[in-house]
């Protein structure tokens, strides 16, 4: 028996100063819908995180176990996230490049911002 309630967290930065000027929220909210959709609420958990100290690469999301951190995600190309959620498949291509170890903050002028989707 495991020691850990679920198999797999997924923390979305949704509180720091950058993330969700980029879509954290959106994000957030899709990921959760896709995992109660997949009927898997009890095995994988969708958690709000604060500031990672990486802001204006976001917006950022880090699953657990194996600490692997992706950034930016959006909600157009979040399939491969919540596929490593549910099914443990690795998403590569949008693992996060950080330019230095430790916090790499970009300055408002540098922050990557991706357009929201249309909600209609
Ligand atoms: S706002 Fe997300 S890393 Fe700082």
């Amino acid at each position: 028996m495991s020691s850990h309630p679920y198999q797999r967290i997924a923390w979305v930065c949704v509180e720091g100063k950058t993330c969700p000027r980029q879509g954290s929220r959106q994000l957030f909210d899709a990921l959760r819908k896709a995992i109660h959709s997949a009927g898997a609420t009890d095995r994988v958990r969708v958690a709000r995180s604060g500031c990672l100290a990486q802001c204006g690469h976001g917006p950022h999301v880090v699953i657990e176990p194996g600490t692997t951190w992706y950034a930016p995600v959006t909600t157009a190309d979040s399939r491969p996230i919540i596929e490593q959620l549910l099914e443990g498949t690795p998403a590569p291509d949008l693992e996060y490049q950080p330019p230095s170890p430790g916090k790499n903050i970009r300055k408002p002028a540098e922050e990557t911002i991706i357009p929201l989707e249309d909600p209609s």
